[in-house]
């Protein structure tokens, strides 16, 4: 059978993953978590040195992408695990100071060709529900169905902030969670290559005050049958 693509983009920390999670469950589809890839190869790059809060090394960054080896696993509860190299780095993605570069390394073009095929091979072979920025628009612009998620910055900023307390108590402070989220935003929405936008067929979910049962049954009323 044709494989079905459903893309979840909108910005940061809007609840995309948990819904896209979900969706791919109930249906049988493969989930992508496509911030993930970009996050695993920035964490490279800070290791060695090729990305800090005062700048990138793109050359750098980019001869090394040869030598990635990007893949997801599933723990024995059945959570996504990001693999980086052989290396399990689920929780080491999730630091602030992968946060801090993820978007300066994901304006690379470079990285972004490689990703962006390596997503598009996953949709020719498997159904897939694929969360990020630019699903809808370059990845599966022929997708079946897009959904754009949109949230109340200080609802996402909350939930994030509690996410991060909850994995490493009292590593980082809400302010500074939300000033991030807000200047990921600005730096996805304002690159040059793929930024993320709205897509014209996109159908705009907004998760700021409604429970995740309601925004999944929203998301599931939408999904094209057979
Ligand atoms: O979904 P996330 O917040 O984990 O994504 C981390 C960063 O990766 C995000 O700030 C921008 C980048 N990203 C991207 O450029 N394109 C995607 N499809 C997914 C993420």
């Amino acid at each position: 059978m044709t494989p079905i693509r459903i893309a979840v983009d909108g910005y940061a920390s809007t609840g995309k993953s948990t819904l896209a999670k979900r969706l791919a469950a109930a249906l049988g589809f493969l989930y992508i978590d496509t911030g993930a890839m970009y996050r695993m190869v920035a964490l490279h790059a800070i290791r060695h040195g090729w990305a800090s809060p005062d700048g990138i090394n793109a050359v750098a960054i980019n001869a090394s992408l040869e030598q990635l080896h990007l893949g997801f696993a599933r723990d024995t509860q059945g959570r996504n695990r990001a693999i980086l190299n052989g290396e399990d780095v689920e929780e080491a993605i999730r630091s602030m100071d992968v946060s801090r570069v993820v978007s300066a390394v994901s304006s690379l073009v470079p990285v972004r060709r490689r990703l962006v095929a390596q997503q598009q091979a996953m949709g020719r072979s498997h159904s897939v529900v694929m969360d990020g920025r630019d699903i809808g628009t370059v990845v599966f612009p022929d997708a079946e169905l897009k959904l754009f998620v949109t949230a109340d910055a200080d609802v996402r900023a909350q939930r994030r902030f509690a996410e991060m307390d909850a994995a490493n108590p009292g590593s980082v402070s809400l302010a500074e969670v939300k000033s991030n989220l807000l200047q990921r935003d600005k730096e996805d929405r304002e690159r040059l290559d793929s930024p993320l936008l709205l897509a014209d067929d996109a159908v705009v979910l907004d998760n700021s005050s409604v429970s995740p049962d309601e925004l999944f049954d929203q998301a599931m009323n939408l999904v094209p049958r057979r």
